[in-house]
């Protein structure tokens, strides 16, 4: 009799553990697909009206909402190339704009750097004042990191860097078109396969203000080449915009299709940026790092709002 019940104590203890696992299998995995469910993404009708505008397919909406709604990060001009602006991307590496980082090395452009007081055998790729000008992003999230960057941890975080293949290195398209980053607005540019407006692409960090965005750097207080150095120096607008995109010799059978076909549409439009210019970041360097001045800072991305110049 002692012996049976110590059988059936020992089936049912079993019985219960068994219980107790099959609960956790599958309570657990209920959890996870309630968990699932929850982060299914529910779009705003601001969101779904501008999808529809555009003609974007319901099934492709949660995807191209996630790159839209996560903070602005810049990418690098290599993500401009490849199916979009093909021309724009070539002609930008052989321009001067496509090779700024390569005027940091030791021993380039001798005579410039001497008449300004720059030593013209030191290499200046790590030096924090010159990448703010000379680089994509610099300090700024996803923006060009140094040889030498490290993360807490101590691993190393430098921005590899391919000759054959300039990016965030030089001063790169999100050096003027965007105001954070150009992570979001791209997610614009596919998603409506080039047919947005300027507000569109302005409400997701791109900016139109061309000539106050030179400011950033050709007349800006911290730069070493003032009109005061050398003639050459001076900025004038308008002369020098015609420089900058030389894509009449890049155009071929394989590119032809990336020809913007809604230029003339927007160009009818004026976008915010151009109707009252973003602010312009001033910065400083301090104890070797470069800090951004307090309110000069044209994007607040906890906020979320643009700040604009006044007047
Ligand atoms: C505030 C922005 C800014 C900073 C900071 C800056 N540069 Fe530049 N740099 C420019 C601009 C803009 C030009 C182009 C000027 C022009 O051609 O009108 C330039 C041009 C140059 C040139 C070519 C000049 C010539 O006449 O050939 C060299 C070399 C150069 N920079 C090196 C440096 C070095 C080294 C540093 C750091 C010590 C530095 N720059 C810091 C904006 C900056
Ligand atoms: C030094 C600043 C600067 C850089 C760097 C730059 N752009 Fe531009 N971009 C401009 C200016 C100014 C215009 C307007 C004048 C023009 O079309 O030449 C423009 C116009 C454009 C346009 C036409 C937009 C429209 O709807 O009118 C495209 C597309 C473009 N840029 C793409 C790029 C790409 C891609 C890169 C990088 C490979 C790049 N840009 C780098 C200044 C720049
Ligand atoms: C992030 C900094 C930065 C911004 C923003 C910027 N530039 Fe530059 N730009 C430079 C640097 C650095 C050089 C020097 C390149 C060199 O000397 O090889 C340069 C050189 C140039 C040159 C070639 C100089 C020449 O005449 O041969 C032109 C043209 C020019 N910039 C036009 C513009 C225009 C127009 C804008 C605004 C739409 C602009 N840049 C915005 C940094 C900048």
């Amino acid at each position: 009799m002692k012996k049976v019940s110590l059988e059936l104590g020992k089936t049912l203890k079993f019985l219960s553990l068994f219980m107790v696992v099959l609960l956790l299998v599958f309570g657990a995995s209920g959890e996870v697909d309630a968990k699932k469910k929850k982060k299914k993404i529910k779009l705003t009708d601001e969101e779904n009206a501008m999808f529809d505008r555009w003609n974007v397919k319901p099934k492709k909406r949660a995807k191209a909402v996630k790159d839209l709604r996560k903070k602005p990060k810049f990418v690098g001009a290599v993500k401009c190339n490849g199916s979009c602006h093909d021309p724009y991307y070539q002609a930008w590496t052989k321009s001067p704009h496509g090779n700024t980082y390569n005027l940091l090395k030791a021993g380039v452009r001798k005579e410039a750097k001497e008449r300004v007081k720059l030593d013209p055998n030191k290499d200046y790729t790590t030096t924090p004042l010159c990448l703010r000008c000379h680089t994509t992003g610099y300090r700024q999230k996803g923006g060009f990191k140094p040889a030498g960057s490290k993360n807490k941890k101590g691993k190393d975080t430098a921005t590899k860097i391919d000759p054959e293949e300039p990016n965030k290195e030089q001063v790169g398209c999100e050096m003027c078109h965007s105001v954070a980053g150009g992570s979001q607005f791209r997610a614009v540019m596919k998603s409506s396969k080039g047919d947005f407006t300027k507000a569109d692409t302005e409400k997701y960090g791109q900016r139109w203000d061309y000539s106050n965005v030179c400011t950033r750097c050709h007349t800006h207080p911290n730069t070493p080449f003032k009109p005061s150095v050398h003639d050459k120096y001076k900025f004038n607008f308008e002369e020098r915009k015609l420089k900058v995109h030389k894509i009449a010799d890049f155009w071929n059978e394989d590119n032809a299709d990336q020809k913007l076909e809604k230029v003339k549409d927007r160009a009818k439009e004026q976008g915010q940026t151009e109707k009252t210019p973003l602010v312009i970041e001033d910065f400083k360097i301090k104890k070797g790092k470069l800090k951004f001045k307090k309110g000069t800072k044209p994007y607040n991305s906890k906020k979320k709002t643009y700040k604009y110049k006044k007047g």
